[in-house]
């Protein structure tokens, strides 16, 4: 039995991971955090950390880059681990969570889906095969309340074709204006926001004469909700370190 806090609980992602964890018996939801109290089906949600009295095995974070302090604080406090599932880290607060992982087990994705996960690694594999006669532009969609951009996805994706093309890459964040011809070592991302779209991840490496689109597209949240979960369940009793997706598809 694995024991989770939720923080961010009354929002979107924590609302799905509560509800996938309330039919999951290996997993007890033992409370939440959120910006202001109050409970879930009589599971109590605290406003901030300070409050929670409840023993968790592990944090499960869907809630706000400005929130990282604190997740961070309680789970070197407590001895959980901590899957850190939100997104617009800056470098400063990635710099912060790997130092928190030489203390803790800490487990961080951009994306929780297994689909983005294979994405990468064939996204990775085309840039290298490909080389420079092609040009990779990365174009994410989603829902018109999301906070950051370009999502932490994207930013993943770029990193991967960037390693795999010897970290010569320039990122460009969309277009304007008298830009001139496109550099070679540019890799574009684009940011589309509007309605309900859950996540759609299009990764185009046009040469000449062809073009060549992988894509991924998350048709509900609970594809992410299972992830969190799964993550979850692989790092409770795990050695302080830093862990990814790649972990846990790998253990099982
Ligand atoms: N890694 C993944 O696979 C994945 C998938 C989906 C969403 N996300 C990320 O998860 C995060 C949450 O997404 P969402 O759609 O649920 O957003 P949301 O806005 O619906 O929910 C966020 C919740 O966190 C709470 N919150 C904000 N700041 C807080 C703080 N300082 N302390 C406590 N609670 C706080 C809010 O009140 C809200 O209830 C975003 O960063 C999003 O990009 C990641």
């Amino acid at each position: 039995m694995v024991k989770i806090l939720i923080s961010g609980m009354f929002g979107h992602m924590g609302r799905n991971v509560y509800d996938l964890a309330k039919d999951d018996p290996d997993i007890e939801c033992a409370g939440g955090v959120d910006l202001r109290e109050g409970d879930v089906d009589g599971v109590p949600v605290h406003a901030g950390f300070d409050g929670v009295k409840e023993k968790a095995d592990v944090v499960i974070d869907f809630s706000s880059a400005a929130n990282l302090d604190n997740v961070l604080h309680y789970a070197k406090k407590t001895g959980a681990g901590v899957v850190l599932a939100t997104t617009g880290y800056t470098p400063a607060q990635i710099e912060e969570i790997t130092q928190a992982a030489k203390h803790t087990a800490v487990f961080r994705t951009a994306n929780l889906s297994i689909g983005i996960n294979l994405l990468q690694k064939l996204v990775a594999e085309a840039a290298a095969f490909l080389g420079d006669a092609f040009d990779a532009e990365i174009i994410e969609k989603h829902h018109n309340l999301k906070k950051d951009a370009p999502s932490g996805t994207a930013l993943m994706l770029a990193d991967s074709i960037n390693q795999a093309c010897g970290n010569q890459k320039e990122y460009v964040y969309g277009r304007e204006g008298i830009v001139g011809a496109r550099k070679k070592q540019e890799l574009g991302i684009h940011a589309v926001r509007g309605g309900t779209i859950v996540g759609e991840h299009e990764v185009m490496f046009a040469g000449e004469d062809e073009i060549i689109t992988i894509s991924h597209s998350a048709r509900s949240k609970r594809v992410f909700a299972a992830g969190a979960l799964r993550a979850a369940k692989f790092l409770k009793g795990k050695p302080a370190g830093l862990y990814d997706m790649k972990d846990v598809l790998s253990e099982n």
